[in-house]
Formats: structure tokens, sequence, C-alpha cells
């Protein structure tokens, strides 16, 4: 019997109200059943927005360093379990050991870090202009937040959000993928444990079109953070525009790697390789495009081929193993289907470009790393986001051209640049669109002191993570104290 999962709504594990359920299987082998999960439906979202509504005035009543005390106990927790979320994690999603350790990592140091916080959520003193008047800004929390969140970081991603969401003193409804349903429960079991009182964060599976959509679109929400496609974002952004609510969005990226010929050639190669196939290419901050001199194009096409025909590929539980599987069917479709495109249009396949099914991965969504040349910056598999191990390598003559094609993406997360030259490093750093660059080191990595996201169609101007995250789940609230004991007017009603 497949174990079965529930929904978490005001401190009690609960079925969906149809009681329906959905399965949830590992892609690394599809017969292999990890549990059922409740198919929830606007009922159930508007359970669990009650919930954290009617606990909302409790939890913001809690001094903020507590708050940030509980946090910490939760990345004590985290820290504590690591091995055994990684493994699950493996399971439920594919990627291997080594990057579901550092998935788990990335939740441990959200949580020490926001902790901290709870000790400054600064606002700020300022002067007034008239006198015996004081005047300073403070943050408040804003209410319940909705957070859905993706498949391809499910410990990180749903951490980011929901630890600063909680600092704040908002109160949380999760919405998981339905691909990693089983790391957000344990997720919220761990919560439990580090002593988050019932209510403060409720959980709901299923399916975005249906309970997701009912969050977005729930009255008693205030605000709606968003990790995933364009597409979706769009949707989301559209309908908490009608309705006012705040929206913080992190969608797609083609982020590319520039080699120049001054670099570093063995480490542009490395950091390539690694920011390409990494997580099997599915991370939003994957290198999707190398964009490399055409002196040096050759040497380092070479030596990229090479490795990526080294990389093994299988079950991520296996610690031998670099490369996972894809997370699903359509996700394998799709790449599929980009790599057909990426031949119409005139690409050069190097390596790969198929599905990796023998052996003991037949029963996987295994893909071959995969590399194309000859790619031109407005072709398809330059411009669209696949989301797999798709290397498409173009090539350049000049610093501004690598620049101009970096550049000629309508999204902006990630960037790269190889090079010794520190002339060209700064001028990368001032020009290239981008949310996040590296110099000298590949697109994935990001550090979660430090804001994350992007610039374009990458998201809607807001940046998790660092200190730019409480932007996102707090208002300002000015305060202007007259101590005068009259009324004063402000200077521009004293106006002569
Ligand atoms: C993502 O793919 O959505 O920078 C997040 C990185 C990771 C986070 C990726 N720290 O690669």
């Amino acid at each position: 019997m497949a174990e079965l999962f529930k929904n978490y709504i005001a401190g009690k594990w609960v079925a969906a109200k149809s009681n329906k359920t959905f399965e949830n299987r590992n892609p690394a082998n599809r017969d292999d059943l990890i549990g059922l999960f409740p198919a929830s439906t606007a009922e159930d979202a508007d359970a669990a927005v009650h919930a954290a509504k009617t606990t909302f005035p409790a939890w913001r009543g809690v001094p903020a360093p507590k708050r940030g005390e509980i946090l910490y106990r939760v990345g004590e927790l985290l820290r504590k379990y690591k091995e055994d979320i990684a493994r699950d994690m493996t399971r439920e999603m594919g990627k291997v050991l080594k990057e579901t350790r550092g998935d788990v990592q990335e939740g441990i140091d959200t949580a020490f870090y926001v902790a901290g916080e709870g000790r400054r959520l600064f606002g700020e003193t300022s002067p007034a202009e008239l006198p015996d008047k004081f005047a300073m800004s403070v943050r408040t929390p804003i209410g319940v937040c909705t957070l859905i969140t993706p498949w391809n970081f499910p410990m990180a991603i749903p951490t980011w959000k929901m630890f600063p969401a909680l600092l704040c003193g908002n109160t949380v409804v999760l919405k998981p993928a339905e691909d990693t349903p089983a790391t957000a429960s344990r997720l919220i079991e761990i919560l439990n444990e580090a002593g988050v009182p019932r209510g403060v964060v409720n959980l709901v599976h299923g399916r975005g079109e249906e309970v997701g959509a009912a969050l977005v679109r729930h009255p008693e929400v205030q605000l709606v953070s968003f990790t995933g496609s364009a597409a979706v974002g769009r949707e989301i952004a559209a309908v908490c525009g009608q309705n006012l609510k705040r929206v913080s969005l992190e969608l797609g990226g083609k982020n590319g790697q520039i080699v120049m010929e001054d670099a570093d050639l063995e480490l542009a190669v490395e950091g390539a390789l690694w920011g390409a196939f990494g997580t099997t290419g599915q991370r939003c901050t994957a290198t999707s495009r190398l964009i490399v001199h055409r002196d040096v194009a050759k040497k380092v096409t070479e030596a990229l081929v090479a490795r990526a025909g080294q990389l093994k590929i299988g079950d991520g539980l296996d610690e031998t193993v670099d490369m996972g599987p894809l997370i699903n069917q359509p996700a394998r479709d799709k790449v599929l289907n980009y790599i057909t495109i990426g031949k119409q249009e005139g690409a050069r396949l190097l390596i790969g470009g198929g599905s990796h099914e023998t052996g003991a991965c037949a029963k996987g969504y295994f893909f071959q790393p995969t590399i194309f040349d000859q790619v031109k910056s407005q072709m398809r598999i330059a411009q669209e986001e696949i989301f797999g191990p798709v290397l498409s390598i173009v090539e350049i003559g000049s610093f501004e051209e690598a620049i101009r094609v970096l550049n000629d993406s309508r999204y902006g997360l990630s960037s790269s640049i190889y090079t010794r030259d520190v002339g060209r490093a700064f001028r990368a750093i001032r020009d290239v669109e981008a949310g996040i660059t590296y110099i000298n080191g590949p697109t994935i990595g990001a550090e979660v002191h430090l804001p994350f996201g992007g610039v374009k169609d990458t998201g809607n101007g807001h940046r998790e993570a660092g200190t730019t995250v409480y932007d996102i789940f707090t208002e300002w609230k000015s305060v202007y104290i007259d101590y005068s004991g009259k009324l004063q007017k402000a200077q521009i009603d004293n106006a002569d």
C-alpha cells in the first residue's frame, strides 16, 4: 500500500475535502510510488486561508526576536535531519545526493540568516521638518501570504519564501509543486517540531490550475509569491493586478556564460559543465548559452564535449552518478522537442540529443547531456527556456558582441563572464542585463544573503533572499510623533 499523505490546515493533518488523491512517483524509476497526496480544491484552499487569517493577529503579536528563535530551531532540525531529507528528496525529484544535500543546506543557511534578522528588521528614524516632532518608519506584516513553489529546489525555495514571511509576522499557505509534495510535508513536520504555532503555516497539495488558482484569487490572501514559468507568472500577475494584491515573481532564465579569449579555459570549461548539466539543467540559473570567443571556441568546445561524454547518468542515490533524470514525461517531451527544433534551425548537434534509457535507466526520464554549436542568437534554442541538459554554443568575435548576445534575451536572471581582464569584468558588471553576474564562476550557485532575482521577463522587480526579501514581506509605515502640544502644520501647509 502506498503511503497516504495529507494537507496540513489549522494544525491538523487532513485529507482533501473531495477525498481525491494524486500519485507521486520517482522520476528515476516510474515503478517506485512515493505516495498518494490530496488533490485539493478551492474548498481546501479556503480552509487553509481561513486558518492563516485566524492565526495572523496572534503571530504578528509574537516579538520578532522570538519568531527568529523559532526559525533558528527549524534550522537546527533541518541540520539534524539533513541526510534523510536529502535521500528522500533525491527519490522524489531525481537530482543527485550531493545536490539534494545542498538544497537542504540552502534551507539551513536561510533559517540561520533569517533568525538573526529577528533582532534587526530595522526601520529608519529621520529628522522631522518641524520642531518638537519625531519621525520614523517601521515595517509591519502584510497578512496571509500564499507561496507557490517549484519542484527543482523543493526545500530551498519554500524556505527562502517562508522563513522571511514568518519572521516578518505573516502567516502562510504553502502550495508546493505536485512533483515534490513529500519534501514539503517533511518541512511542515519540522516546523511543528520546532514549535511554530498551529495555523501559522498551512499546507495544501494539488494542481496549480485548481488549488493554486483558488489561493491566488482568494480575497483574504494579501500576497502571492511564486517561482516557476513565465507563462504561469503572467497569469498570476494578472489576477493579482485585478485584485491589487502584492505579487512577487521569480520566473525563467536563459542564462549565458561568456568565455573571452583571455580566459582560463580549463576553469571556464569546468564552470560551463557544472552550470549546464548540474541539476540536469533544471535550475532557473542553469547555463543554457555559452558565448565563446571564436579564437578559443574550438578548444573550449572540444574539451566540453569530452567532459560531457564522461558524465555518469543514473539514479541520484548512487554516489558515483553525476546527473539524475528529468522531472517527468512532459519535461522529457519538451526537451526532445527542442532537440528537433535546434536541428531544424541549423544548429549542429555535437553530443547527446536523446533520452538515456539503457539498463538501470530504463524506467526513468533520463536524458543525455546535449551540446549544440553553430547556434545563432535568434534561434529558438538560444532564446527559449528548455529546462534540461542542453547547452547552446554561440560564437562571438569581440567583447562588445559578447555583451550584445548575452543581453539578446527576454530573460535576465543569471550571467557569467570568464576573463582575466579586469576592465572587461567591470564593464560586464555594468552592462550585462541580469539580476546576478558572476566573474570567473558559473551561472549557478547564488548565496542566500544576497538578493536573488532578475530583470526583464524573469520577474516583476522583486528580489528574494538578501536584505531585499523583507521588502516583499512587509509594508512600510511612516510614523510622526508631535510632542509640541499644539497643531503644527506641515511645511507645505505653512508656506508663505
Ligand atoms: C533556482 O533554480 O530556482 O543559484 C534556484 C543557484 C541556487 C538556486 C537556484 N542557489 O543555483
